[in-house]
């Protein structure tokens, strides 16, 4: 039976409930449909694709258009999962009316469930006027990619006392501004915890330790199919990077050994003139 998919009330709903759940990310049709197979209720197609896909150092490069590229088929192959659209880098900082502006092009042109965008009190003001439109607005705070180069890199937040009470106070503005979750992303596990308890909506937790509401993973980190980096917080669950060098591997011995195909591959129809 296909899982029923979670609207924006039931992530409060399930907040409430103690009931957690998963997140991953998906860039493409194929691993949209493989998500939606499973059990796990939410797909970021996140500006992580910039490095998970394209092979970009940051996510700084990833422009409004490559997203909505990408969320549609996510879309597509994922019907009965909630599913977020990452704004990128440069699409709302600019004012809020360059925010809804944004937000309405990736509702509308791909028919995702809601958008994502990093930031804190900071952010707070442009969420309202969102919010007030009837954007639904997902929340990102701790380690925001997109302002890396700020944090001297990719690097925990919220490690000292000031810093905690900061994150909170980012939390409470983003939950006043109606954001309906927040992702917070590599904080110590103490901190994620006063910050989920701090505030009504879910805290999606990545690299924020187990006292959370969700816990999100990039699906190529989990999966083990990125290569050799792999930062602490990312447990492999599988290894399909493996599978698939194994898979090509064999593809191409049979292929130069001549034994793929076999008639059980081929188009056995006998042309006269044309016998084998
Ligand atoms: O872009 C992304 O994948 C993200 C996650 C790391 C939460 O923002």
């Amino acid at each position: 039976m296909a899982k029923k998919k979670m609207t924006v009330l039931d992530f409060k709903k399930f907040k409430e409930e103690g009931r957690k759940f998963a997140y991953c990310t998906a860039y493409d049709y194929t691993t949209a449909s493989i998500v939606d197979e499973s059990e796990v209720e939410v797909i970021l197609v996140g500006d992580s694709l910039g490095m998970i896909m394209l092979g970009y150092d940051t996510t700084v490069g990833v422009t409004l258009d490559d997203m909505i590229h990408h969320i549609r088929p996510v879309v597509k192959g994922a019907p009965n999962t909630f599913i977020a659209g990452d704004m990128p880098f440069g699409s709302y900082q600019e004012s809020p009316e360059q925010a809804i502006r944004s937000a309405c092009r990736i509702l509308m042109e791909t028919n995702c469930d809601c958008v994502k965008l990093e930031g804190g009190s900071n952010m707070a003001p442009t969420i309202k006027r969102m919010t007030d439109v009837g954007i639904p607005v997902m929340g990102h705070i701790g380690m925001t990619p997109q302002s890396a180069t700020n944090f001297g890199g990719f690097k925990v937040q919220g490690g000292t006392p000031e810093g905690a009470a900061k994150l909170i106070e980012d939390a409470r503005a983003l939950e006043a501004a109606g954001v309906f979750s927040i992702v917070v992303e590599c904080v110590p596990s103490g901190v994620a915890k006063a910050i989920s308890q701090a505030v009504s909506v879910p805290i999606l937790g990545i690299g924020a330790g187990p006292y959370v509401d969700c816990q999100v993973l990039v699906t190529q980190d989990l999966l083990d199919m990125y290569g050799d980096f792999k930062p602490k917080f990312v447990k492999h669950f599988a290894h399909v990077r493996k599978a698939m060098v194994e898979g090509l591997n064999a593809f191409h011995q049979e292929t130069v050994d001549g034994t793929f195909p076999t008639p059980e591959f081929s188009f056995n129809k006998v042309v006269e003139g044309y016998e084998v």
